[in-house]
Parts: structure tokens; C-alpha cells; sequence
């Protein structure tokens, strides 16, 4: 049963209007006693040319439902639908019991690969709180797809090539000590090279150095080498810890370095295809007619850019992977790059340019201004985790001081406040980082999700201890009369529509969302209903209830890469 659909079929029927189309417009009503479904008929008003009320009435009047739904009303523009009450409670009860943690996969992915290029994050560079979105969003856009039948590929698009490597090899050489670097790892890195910023401004002779030692890695020179992969592993032991924590994993850490044979044939290609002209002895890719500046693919010198490692980069994937889909998850400040990108592959005549999304994001701020890592102003993530964590334990110890495992909890508590902040709003949103917020574990928080969570656990942790188990033939639908069982059922048959909208549009916010109207729904049913104790076909479809969100919650916190504790 997918009643949204049958809806739109019926409408379909009688108007001839695309179902698709129709089912698009269906909305939930805010209260119960307005429907389960609505359908605002003065979305149709322009093609059938009548007043939405009068639509309303003859459709009303032409409808024909499947049984399950128990009634059809007029109200004012809007067409109403109740669904038959015990059949939806079954339907959705069913679909979760049967399915489990799927609950809301499918197969439509096929097995296609779906690229997704996240974190990426920059050699000798602090991962900090920037970072976090590309980190958690793509992350979770990897765990969406593959539940919808797709297999994701997760790429990590090291900035690991360009001038700052020579700076840092003479701010090195010039202030570094091998041990100490060892010691504060990336930390250190970013001391040095914020220092040769301040040098530089007084000697410029500097600059020219870094660039003698840029040219020398490029040249393949075996102390250049050696130190450009030192820093390199520095970094990538460093951020792992913070991988480690998020529970990440990546398929691929090609990054910018990785494709420095790989853009001769690019550039030859362009040249073929006659997209290639000189500027001031750079070579470019002319945008203007689509009104963007150029695409810069060498420079002056002979060096290639970011836009040509990135033409590279599409290229090798589309060859390698044959992606479906080819996702980068980068903040809106990179807008233009992909716009520029994204047409060059087009102009090469490539159609799976239509393939490749810009997935962006909005920036990630302290409250006291931008970051910016040539001032050494950052909030490092790992700390911010790590403080995260602390703060949690220090609640729990107050809040729950005989929790086993308390370590473990604050860990997947911490964590998840931090990751659940990036993931609550849709992504174009600039976000200020506050702990306040981020910790808040009251209100619509990670905190509050896993902690409903640990509430059912518990709940059906008491039934077991009391010998009773509920299986699906057990379950009396009628007792799901009351308004709160309702919300609760409504939410989770949400569940599904929320991960594939999430996929459409690659916002995980949407699934984040449904998660905190089934623990906001399930909250209220728990507070306003008893369960053990009542009669035994009300306490049976109850704790199957009970059961059912637990699933569905633990399902939706990992799809936005949360853990699920069942104590808390
Ligand atoms: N390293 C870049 C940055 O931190 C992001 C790279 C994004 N991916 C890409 N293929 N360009 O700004």
C-alpha cells in the first residue's frame, strides 16, 4: 500500500493530470482531524480553470479508493483523506517488523556507482570545524544511497599538491625540528607555516625559495619527496583519529597529487576539440558565452591548476567507476569552480556532465568571526569532539552515574551532538558553531533522538524481563485508535518518502527531521499511555509499537551517521 500514491492515481483517473505530478502536491495536515492525506486542489485551479472549493467538490464526487481508506472531505480548497486506521497502523507495523533495519531501503540504485567526493580535506592543514560539513553530509549521503540500492564510493580528494608544499619545506627546514613536528603533528606544521606568512612579508626572498622547492618536488627530487610525503602521512595519521571517532571510512584517497600524469591527455583533448586558447600565455577554456570567466587550466609557467586536476579527476572517475551519479561536496564557495568544470566536461561533449552535482553548503563559523587558517584562528575538530565527549560524560555522571559503559555512551553521545548540528538544516544554511546548541540534549537534538531511542530499549528490555515477546500475528491494530499512537504510526510511515526525498534532493536534514517527529510523537504516546500492566492485547500492541520506533530510529540515526546507544 503506498496511499500517496493511490491517491494521485485516483486524481490522475479523473483529471488526466501526470500521477507524479499529482502525488508531488499531497500534503500531510498538521492535526489528524484534517486527514491523514490532503490534496490542495488550487494547485489545479489554473489548468482546470474553476475555483479550488469547486474542484474540491467534484472530485470529490468522481473519486473511487481502495478500501483502505475510510473517507474522502471537502474542506474549503482542500480534499481531505482518512485513511482506514487500523489498516495503516498494519501496513506501516508490518513493513518495519518485515524489514527491519531496511526499513526504507530499496533496490532502485541496482547496484549503480554513486561517486561521492567529501571531506577532502588539505595536507598540512588543520581538520577543523569547516571541514565538518563536507564530512558529515557526505558521509551520510554514502549511507543513503547505498540503503536505496546503490553502490556508494567514497572519495577523499586530497588537497595534497600546490605551492604551499614548497613553503612549508623551507619554513621547515628553517624553523622545524623533526621531533617536536613529530610530536605536535599538524599542529606544528600549521605553527611553522604561519610563521613563514609573517617572514615572508618581510623578506620576500622567501617566497622565491618556496617556490625553488615547489619546483624541486614537481623535478622529483628525493629530499623534496620525502619530506612532501612526511607531512602527507602527518596529516592522514592525524585526521584518521578524527575518521576513527565519526565512524568513517573512505574507498579512495585519490587526490590532487594522484592525477599529475593523468592531465596531459586531458589537456591534449581540450586542445583537439579546439576549446583550448591562449591568455597572456596561459592556456584557458573561454566561458565567456555562458556568461563565467574563464576556466584556467595552465598557467604562464607551465602549472596546472586545481581546475585541471579536477578535469582529471571527472574524467578517471567516469572511466573507473562509470558513476551514476557524481557528487562533490564542497561549500558554496566553490560554486563557480564546479559551474566552470561542469561545463568544460560539457563542451568536451560528454552528456554525463548532467550526472555531476555540486552538492554545497554553507559555512561553518565561530561565533566571533570566519576562519581562516593563515591566522592560525581554528577550532580543531578532533578537540571539538573531544570536548564534546568530556562534557557528555560529565552530564551522564551527573544525570546516570551507574550507566555501564559510560565511556562508550559519551563517546557516541558527544559525537553525535557535534555531527547532528551540521545535519538539522538544510545545507545552503551558514551555521554558527555554539556549544550551547550543539550539547543541548533537550530540544531537537542528536542527544534527544538516541536518548528516545534508549527509552524504547528500555521499555522492551522490561517486557522481555517479564517473559512477554510480541510477534507480528499478536497485534491487535484496533488499539491504535488514540490520537498519539496515530502521530507515532504517521511518523514512521514517513520514514521511507523522508530517505528518498533525502536522496533527490541530497539533503540527510530531511531525514533528521522525520527522526525528531517520531521521537517527539513517541515521547508524547509514553507519557500519555501506560504500557505494561494494561490489559494484554493494549500492552502487546504497544510494546510492538514501541519496537517498531525503536527500529526505525536506530535505522535513521545511522543513515545520518549517528550511533545508537541502548542505555543511555
Ligand atoms: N580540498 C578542497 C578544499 O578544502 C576541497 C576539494 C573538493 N573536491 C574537489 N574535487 N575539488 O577546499
Amino acid at each position: 500500500m503506498d496511499y500517496k500514491k493511490d491517491i494521485a492515481l485516483a486524481l490522475s483517473s479523473i483529471t488526466g493530470i501526470d500521477a507524479g505530478e499529482l502525488e508531488e502536491y499531497i500534503e500531510i495536515p498538521p492535526n489528524s482531524e484534517m486527514g491523514d492525506f490532503a490534496f490542495p486542489c488550487f494547485k489545479l485551479a489554473r489548468t482546470l480553470r474553476k475555483a479550488p472549493p469547486a474542484i474540491a467538490a467534484e472530485l470529490k464526487e468522481k473519486i473511487t479508493l481502495p478500501d483502505y481508506f475510510s473517507d474522502v472531505q471537502v474542506a474549503g480548497g482542500y480534499l481531505n483523506f482518512f485513511a482506514d486506521k487500523s489498516s495503516f497502523a498494519k501496513k506501516t507495523i508490518e513493513a518495519v517488523f518485515n524489514q527491519g533495519e531496511k526499513y526504507g531501503s530499496s533496490d532502485e540504485g541496482q547496484g549503480r556507482n554513486v561517486c561521492i567526493d567529501y571531506s577532502s580535506i588539505n595536507i598540512a592543514k588543520p581538520f577543523h570545524i569547516g571541514h565538518l560539513s563536507s564530512t558529515v553530509i557526505g558521509h551520510s549521503l554514502y549511507r543513503i544511497f547505498n540503503h536505496l540500492g546503490y553502490n556508494s564510493v567514497g572519495i577523499n580528494h586530497l588537497g595534497d599538491w600546490g605551492t604551499q608544499f614548497g613553503k612549508l619545506i623551507v619554513a621547515y627546514k628553517k624553523w622545524g625540528d623533526r621531533e617536536t613536528i613529530e610530536k605536535q603533528s599538524v599542529k606544528g606544521l600549521l605553527e611553522i607555516y604561519v610563521k613563514f606568512h609573517d617572514e615572508a612579508e618581510k623578506d620576500e626572498s622567501l617566497n622565491d625559495e618556496a617556490r625553488f622547492w615547489f619546483k624541486k618536488i614537481e623535478e622529483g627530487d628525493k629530499e623534496a619527496l620525502e619530506l612532501f610525503a612526511w607531512f602527507k602521512e602527518l596529516t592522514l595519521r592525524e585526521v584518521k583519529k578524527v575518521y576513527d571517532m565519526l565512524d568513517i571510512t573512505f574507498d579512495s584517497y585519490a587526490g590532487e597529487s594522484f592525477y599529475n600524469d593523468k592531465m596531459g591527455a586531458v589537456i591534449d583533448e581540450l586542445k583537439e576539440k579546439n576549446l583550448l586558447k591562449e591568455d597572456k600565455g596561459a592556456m584557458i577554456v573561454d566561458l565567456e558565452e555562458y556568461n563565467m570567466p574563464p576556466c584556467l587550466i595552465l598557467r604562464s609557467d607551465g602549472a596546472t591548476l586545481y581546475a585541471t586536476r579536477d578535469l582529471a579527476a571527472a574524467m578517471y572517475r567516469k572511466k573507473t567507476y562509470d558513476f551514476y551519479k557524481n557528487l562533490y561536496v564542497v561549500a558554496y564557495q566553490q560554486d563557480l569552480h564546479f559551474k566552470q568544470i561542469f561545463k568544460v566536461i560539457e563542451l568536451m561533449g560528454y552528456d554525463w556532465y548532467k550526472d555531476m552535482v555540486h552538492v554545497s553548503f554553507g559555512m561553518v563559523s565561530l561565533p566571533d568571526g570566519t576562519l581562516s587558517t593563515r591566522k592560525g584562528k581554528v577550532l580543531f575538530l578532533e578537540d571539538v569532539l573531544k570536548s564534546a565527549v568530556e562534557k557528555t560524560l560529565e552530564i551522564m555522571q551527573e544525570k546516570n552515574p551507574d550507566l555501564e559503559k559510560k565511556e562508550l555512551v559519551a563517546k557516541q553521545v558527544g559525537v553525535g551532538a557535534v555531527v547532528w548540528n551540521s545535519l538539522y538544516n538544510g545545507r545552503i544554511k551558514d551555521i554558527t558553531f555554539s556549544w550551547d546548541k550543539a550539547l543541548n540534549f533537550e530540544g531537537e537534538t542528536g542527544p534527544y533522538a538516541q536518548y528516545t531511542h534508549a527509552r524504547c530499549c528500555s521499555v522492551i528490555r522490561k517486557a522481555e524481563s517479564e517473559g512477554i515477546s510480541v510477534s507480528l500475528d499478536d497485534i491487535d491494530y484496533s488499539v491504535f485508535e488514540d490520537e498519539e499512537s496515530r502521530a507515532v504510526i504517521k511518523a514512521l510511515e514517513a520514514f521511507p518518502k523522508a530517505v528518498k526525498e533525502a536522496s533527490v534532493k541530497y539533503e540527510p536534514y530531511l531525514i533528521s527531521r522525520n527522526i525528531i517527529d517520531i521521537c517527539k510523537a513517541y515521547n508524547k504516546f509514553y507519557f500519555e499511555h501506560r504500557i505494561m500492566g494494561e490489559q494484554e492485547n493494549v500492552m502487546k500492541a504497544r510494546i510492538a509499537l514501541t519496537m517498531a520506533v525503536k527500529t526505525v530510529i536506530k535505522t535513521g540515526l545511522y543513515l545520518v551517521g549517528l550511533e545508537a546507544p541502548e542505555k543511555m
